[in-house]
């Protein structure tokens, strides 16, 4: 399928469907080109690196209430940080997540940097989550791939090649896919998809802005991919 047609579906699908959530922007906001705030987003991005929506949403709520910036995040110590986390599991987040908001204080003046190579840098900010807030919060066209992304595009593609091998043309697709216009609302909109109409078992194809030039559903098969390797 054509790039354009793709992102433009999608997006015209994300203007009508985009689930509301805290750390993202509202529909009129986006209209307007309003970006969410980096801290927010880095904080949404790392709390959900391991763990689902429904579970982080409270946890969000709680964090940003408690420290509304990544300066007040960086006041405070590690053991109280830790204690808030309590519950949502792989504690390593918890602790690069104060060694974050002291790295942006201390190198970036408070400011999260704009790039996703120079948010690689930090603490607890991988290729994913640099993609992610490089591309939500500030605009910039970087390719976005996680679990439901790949799904998506594996299935747009009928991409016959098994995870993990698979995941370099997957990351090939999705840049290609990525619009130089609204690149955040385009991957949020890839999550969205995954996670609600392209899903692993039964997904609503019937509900797909992308059913025309899906690959998968042409095959009649779309539960076939991503193509896992034999165990
Ligand atoms: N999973 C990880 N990041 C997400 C986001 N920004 N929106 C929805 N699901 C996500």
């Amino acid at each position: 399928p054509a790039p354009e047609s793709v992102s433009a579906r999608l997006l015209a699908w994300y203007d009508r469907h985009a689930r509301e959530l805290l750390w993202r922007t509202g529909p009129a906001e986006r209209a307007r080109g309003i970006r969410p705030d980096p801290y927010r987003v880095w904080l949404s991005e790392v709390m959900l690196q391991q763990t689902t929506v429904a579970a982080v949403k409270d946890y969000f709520a709680k964090f940003t209430a408690k420290w509304p910036d990544v300066a007040a995040l960086a006041a405070a110590s590690e053991e109280d940080i830790l204690k808030a986390w309590a519950g949502l599991g792989y504690y390593s987040r918890a602790r690069n997540l104060k060694k974050c908001a002291d790295a942006v204080v201390a190198e970036h003046g408070g400011n999260f940097p704009g790039t996703a190579n120079a948010l690689r840098a930090l603490p607890g900010i991988g290729d994913y989550t640099a993609a992610a807030i490089a591309a939500i919060a500030f605009d910039e066209p970087a390719a976005v791939v996680d679990g439901n992304v790949e799904r998506v595009v594996a299935r747009l593609f009928a991409i016959d090649t098994p995870l993990p091998a698979a995941k370099k043309p997957i990351r090939e697709r999705t840049g290609t896919l990525t619009p130089q216009d609204r690149p955040g609302d385009f991957a949020q909109a890839m999550m969205d998809l995954g996670a609600t109409v392209c899903t692993p078992k039964r997904p609503a194809c019937i509900t797909c802005p992308l059913r025309d030039g899906c690959l998968a559903l042409k095959a009649g098969d779309p539960e076939r991919f991503p193509v896992r390797a034999p165990k």
